[in-house]
């Protein structure tokens, strides 16, 4: 399938380790030039520098963004627009969670992850705004997470930023529709990053088992019996963000192996 992004330019937010680095691998396997965004620069640039290595026609740059500080934002954004020339595809993917109940939970907390997500990709998405809306095929694609429909009991925070970042995708979608970009969240389910190794280990010695049951004791309850990986999402992304999606808009997709109940 032709997905129609060789030399668009994307922009990927949390592309430093994780989902956002998995995102960012795959839109250069389509030929995408990237803007790869995070707080750690030195990471971004050893992303940027393997991609450039198997990449070499494409222009790949980094640049140091906190979404904790709002003055970061601008200024990156900007740069990288002018030296790529454009932005087509936003992929809004920092984010994180404090994990814990209600009194385990300082306010800082609170602010700071509210800070990067939600209110993050809000930012994010404003100023990214006058490139997309010069693009014939816009798209901004946010990564929410699962709890945002069905909040977990081990970890309040996931459910309200979530929540929120679903309600701010299609809001936007709402709104940038008559502009002609489209605007989608995917979901992804427990998806196996550095955090999810840390999170069998902890569990693990929890249960005093070895780490391969521990896993398997917490992937029980997923029809498919696998925790997500990071290409599932990638995949996803490229479809979302392909000439063929111009019709999907406002949508949530979940990649949880069928884990969500709700339908
Ligand atoms: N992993 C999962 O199981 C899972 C499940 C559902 C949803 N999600 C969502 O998927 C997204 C990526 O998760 P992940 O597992 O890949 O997490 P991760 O490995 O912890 O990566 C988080 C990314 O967010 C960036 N980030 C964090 N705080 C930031 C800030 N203040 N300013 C700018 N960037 C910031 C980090 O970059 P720097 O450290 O360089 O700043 C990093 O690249 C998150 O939004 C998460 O909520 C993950």
């Amino acid at each position: 399938m032709n997905l129609g992004l060789k030399d668009r330019i994307a922009f990927v937010t949390g592309a430093s380790r994780g989902i956002g680095c998995g995102i960012a691998t795959a839109l250069a396997s389509e030929g995408v030039h990237l803007a790869l965004f995070g707080r750690d620069i030195e990471r971004c640039q050893e992303v940027g520098r393997a991609l450039r290595q198997m990449h070499q026609e494409l222009r790949i740059i980094e640049r140091r963004v906190d979404l904790n500080q709002t003055h970061t934002i601008s200024g990156a954004v900007r740069s990288a627009a002018e030296e790529l020339d454009g932005i087509d595809i936003l992929v809004n993917c920092a984010g994180g969670a404090y994990r814990g109940q209600l009194p385990e939970i300082p306010d800082q907390e609170w602010e700071r992850w509210f800070q990067v997500k939600p209110i993050g990709l809000i930012r994010m998405t404003r100023e990214c705004l006058p490139w997309l809306r010069r693009s014939d095929q816009a798209r901004v694609v946010n990564i929410a997470g699962i709890f945002g429909r069905e909040p977990a009991k081990f970890s309040v925070m996931g459910g309200p930023i979530n929540m929120a970042t679903l309600s701010v995708t299609k809001a936007l979608a709402n709104e940038l529709g008559a502009q002609g970009i489209t605007v989608n969240a995917i979901n992804p389910g427990p998806t196996d990053t550095g955090r999810w190794r840390e999170l069998v280990s902890v569990t693990a010695r929890e249960l005093g088992v070895p780490e391969a049951e521990a896993e398997m004791h917490m992937l029980r309850e997923v029809p498919m019996g696998r925790v997500v990986k990071v290409q599932d999402i990638a995949a996803l992304v490229l479809f979302l963000a392909s000439s063929s999606a111009g019709m999907i808009s406002g949508a949530a997709i979940n990649i949880d192996g069928g884990l969500s109940r709700s339908i």
